[in-house]
């Protein structure tokens, strides 16, 4: 008999399986209009059908809230699955077999309870491991510099992975059904080659992630050797998703009824643990990954002011400027922190004590405010274009609901920047509009460079490396990350290129393609269309350094006469450029 299972490459799957199929069979049917359908969005509260499937090229994308993808991202994000585990949604559902399935007719519910209740366990194990060996001295130790003492590690459970490959495999004695469940908990992985299980957390502290009620959805584990990376989560599971867990969450019994003015977001573990241990419990970190919508959607519940208390560095910064859309989504009030130093809160209140912090505390300010500035920084710098900017700030606000806020906002920006209002608010156009005008959802109006972009995604013959590369002198960020992973894999589709992005850009990738620019199919105007498109970016490009050294030239105070005279003699060249490229 031939083998049971046929191995198929990702590239492969998509091709012999229909998204527009599972999403009609799973979710609801999907209504036709043009080449493409359109249904209800799973991913976001949604009233009329934002989001557009195009079964051919197998990817779909969302209007409003910007989910995109393939097959598997919906499938990974719908039903909260890892990649394996959509891997094997989709050989039931389409009958492939593509590799082995674990828990046949599993019940969900069952099994959740199973994995909750296993990883509870597992904390005790690690917890007793913690306290009661020789071999935990360290560890111990080390809890006890940063500032915790037995109490502080009982109330919150903390443990101690040893340095063993073995101490999970043992502990549950070969039983094959809890080693699946504990694979499946990314606490133990198996070998390539000899399909032998070993522990994933060794010699590192651990501390329970926990939910709302309590219970124990996952580990982190600190290194305590300064080996690398400094934590390590275990994976994403029926029961954990990082874009919804929120550390502390479960310390929220504290408040008693009593709904607290704010919650603090800070980046880490200690961080939360710290401030618990002062008494400030209305506190959670993310953990590492930005906000999502879950999270600010969830925090919404207890409280309707946030405080913004990441890291002062500039990975901290940018962090606190991601979360902006997803808090504001959500209502909430958003404020910042910076302490000094560069100091972490676990840090901070360690060293100055609960008081200092306080009284910081009631110094943070809007985080608008530090997000004009730090914009008009980055502008001044060249590091972002001013429409960039714009699209940013537009994207960041489009749901304040307070009018007066948000005239506020937009006051501060526009005095900022040098531009009028109108300027401004032709270019913003709020989502809710976009919701309104559900047959316009679709006018993504794509600028030179996406529709660049769009052409070079959609058609591999014409992805030629001058091209690619001159755009990408003229692009950051995501246009930047797409060209590169365009340009690295030539010959991949659409959706190939997908499976091999981050969400972000997966995201975008989507978005441009379901746009309803239309091109031309004639090869030849494809090719001159595309070139045209490079001519207006750097056009563009020029467009910007005038105005970036125009915004210098006006702040006299702050250059003197070699610097002016730099300045126009840049101008002028700009606008010889200019002049040559419009020829
Ligand atoms: N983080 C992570 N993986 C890493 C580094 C950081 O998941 N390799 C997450 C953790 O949730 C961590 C948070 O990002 O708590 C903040 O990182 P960092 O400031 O480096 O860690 P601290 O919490 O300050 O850790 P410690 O105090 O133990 O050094
Ligand atoms: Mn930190």
């Amino acid at each position: 008999m031939s083998s049971d299972y046929e191995y198929l490459t990702l590239e492969e799957i998509l091709r012999k399986t229909s998204l527009l199929k599972y999403i009609e069979q799973n979710w609801q049917p999907a209504k036709k209009l043009g080449s493409e359908y359109k249904s209800l969005c799973p991913f976001h509260d949604d009233k009329n059908p934002s989001m557009s499937i195009n079964d051919d090229k197998g990817v779909y994308f969302c209007y409003s809230c910007k989910a995109g993808g393939n097959l598997i991202t919906f499938i990974k994000e719908y039903k909260n699955f890892s990649s394996e585990e959509a891997l094997d949604e989709i050989s039931n559902f389409f009958n492939l077999r593509i590799k082995k399935i674990k828990f046949q007719n599993d019940n969900n519910t069952d099994k959740k309870n199973m994995l909750l209740k296993l990883n509870s366990s597992v904390a005790e194990l690690f917890h007793k491991f913690l306290l009661k060996k020789s071999e935990s001295r360290i560890a111990l130790d080390y809890l006890q510099s940063r500032g915790f003492n037995l109490k502080d590690i009982e109330e919150n459970q903390i443990g101690f992975a040893p340095n063993s490959w073995d101490f999970l495999t043992s502990f549950v004695k070969n039983n094959k059904e809890k080693l699946i469940c504990l694979e499946e908990l990314g606490l133990i992985k198996q070998k390539e080659d000899s399909k032998k299980y070993f522990d994933f957390f060794r010699n590192r502290i651990i501390f329970p992630i926990k939910n709302r009620q309590g219970s124990i959805l996952a580990f982190a584990g600190r290194t305590i050797d300064n080996s690398n990376p400094k934590y390590l989560n275990s994976k994403e599971s029926v029961i954990f998703s990082k874009r919804k867990a929120l550390y502390g969450i479960d310390k929220f019994n504290n408040f008693k009824g009593k709904k607290p003015k704010f919650i603090f977001i800070v980046e880490g573990y200690t961080d939360v643990l710290m401030m618990n241990k002062v008494g400030i419990y209305n506190v959670v970190a993310s953990m590492g990954t930005s906000l999502t919508f879950e999270h600010t959607n969830e925090i919404k519940k207890f409280a309707d002011k946030v405080i913004l208390n990441f890291d002062s560095d500039d990975a901290g910064l940018e962090a606190s400027f991601k979360s902006i859309e997803p808090l504001f989504d959500n209502k909430l009030d958003v404020y910042t922190l910076n302490l000094p130093l560069k100091q972490d809160p676990c840090e901070f209140i360690k060293e100055s004590g609960k008081d200092e912090f306080l009284k910081l505390v009631k110094n943070s300010s809007s985080i608008i405010d530090y997000f004009i500035d730090y914009s008009k920084e980055q502008y001044l710098n060249k590091e972002k274009s001013i429409n960039s900017i714009i699209e940013d700030f537009s994207d960041k606000i489009s749901n304040v609901g307070d009018v007066f806020n948000k005239d506020l906002m937009i006051n501060k920006f526009i005095s900022a920047f040098g531009i009028s209002k109108n300027e401004l608010q032709n270019k913003m156009i709020t989502k809710n509009e976009k919701d309104i005008n559900n047959e316009d959802k679709n006018n993504k109006s794509l600028d030179a460079l996406e529709m660049a972009l769009k052409i070079l995604l959609e058609n591999k013959q014409l992805r030629d490396n001058d091209i690619i590369n001159e755009l990408k002198g003229l692009s950051k960020n995501l246009e930047l990350e797409l060209l590169d992973l365009i340009s690295n894999n030539n010959s991949f589709e659409p959706s190939d290129i997908i499976n091999i992005a981050n969400n972000e850009v997966s995201s975008y990738i989507t978005e441009i393609i379901f746009s309803n620019t239309q091109i031309d199919s004639n090869e030849k105007k494809k090719i001159k269309l595309l070139n045209d498109c490079l001519i207006k970016c750097k056009l563009d490009d020029y467009k910007e350094k005038r105005r970036r050294i125009n915004m210098k030239l006006n702040q006299k105070e702050n250059i003197n006469e070699s610097t002016e005279m730099e300045l126009l003699k840049e101008l002028k060249k700009i606008i010889e450029e200019e002049k040559k490229l419009k020829s």
